[in-house]
């Protein structure tokens, strides 16, 4: 079932989405060659309580951490861990998700650690590529149209680039839960989906790679690899559809 956000609802997502905005701003500078993404992990959590932000991963079936970094070859769901050093030119994610006022906001960022002189150019337009299909997922979202058109916006400015789109996670609906319905694929399944309408909230992430989009689990249960290894991009809002198009809720105002 696709809840339908009323205006008291959307001030505290708007809210919340205003919050992790502020703590993604804050904390990427902070990313630098020889940081242990554990020591991100603590920082991010650290600025989020600042910001009276709950840290919703922590404890969302049992993962332990208040963020998921993904580093090169890891999709999403990259553990912190003290062994896990950020080098300079490594393709770096950072995945938040806060709640305020009992709702979630959701927001994914992927940058390259500075410190090479020329970063890798085709990591450099990975990034670029899944900022530009997210972008233009926001542009063509709007009411009346099927959720499916959006899914497929994205799904072209990716395979048109000549990068790959991850079929076995997508986006979501969110709210009071960070996961609700409908689902938001960022490709073609076959199915129009839901049409969108004013108060819908979603979390629009594609996640793409540089070669094949076939993923294996790591045995940590969590870290998602691509099974070539080739390295990956992740970017996220939380957006609610209005009137007339779509407000970005994780941004800073
Ligand atoms: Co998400």
């Amino acid at each position: 079932m696709v809840t339908i956000k009323n205006k008291a609802a959307l001030i505290k997502m708007r809210e919340a989405g205003h919050k992790l905005a502020s703590v993604m701003q804050g904390v990427l500078p902070s990313i630098v060659d020889g940081l242990a993404t554990a020591a991100l992990d603590a920082e991010i959590e650290a600025r989020m309580r600042a910001h009276g932000l709950q840290p919703a991963c922590k404890g969302f079936k049992g993962y332990r951490h208040a963020s998921c970094i993904s580093v090169n070859d890891i999709v999403v769901h990259g553990v912190p861990s003290q062994e896990t050093r950020l080098k300079a030119g490594d393709c770096v994610t950072v995945d938040i998700v806060g709640i305020s006022k009992g709702y979630h906001a959701d927001m994914a960022r992927t940058i390259i650690v500075p410190g090479l002189k020329e970063p890798a150019a085709e990591v450099v337009r990975l990034i670029e590529v899944a900022e530009q299909s997210l972008k233009r997922a926001l542009e063509v979202a709007r009411p009346g149209i099927r959720l499916g058109v959006v899914s497929r916006a994205i799904q072209q400015v990716v395979e048109t680039a000549g990068f790959g789109v991850i079929r076995d996670f997508v986006g979501h609906g969110i709210g009071r839960q960070m996961h609700e319905d409908p689902q938001v694929p960022n490709y073609d399944t076959g199915d129009e989906g839901p049409i969108l309408r004013p108060g819908m909230t979603l979390a629009i992430e594609p996640m793409i790679t540089v070669g094949s989009p076939e993923i294996v689990i790591l045995p940590d249960g969590w870290s998602v690899q691509t099974r070539d290894r080739s390295w990956a991009a992740h970017v996220e809002n939380t957006i609610a559809i209005t009137e007339n198009g779509v407000e970005v809720l994780t941004q800073v105002r």
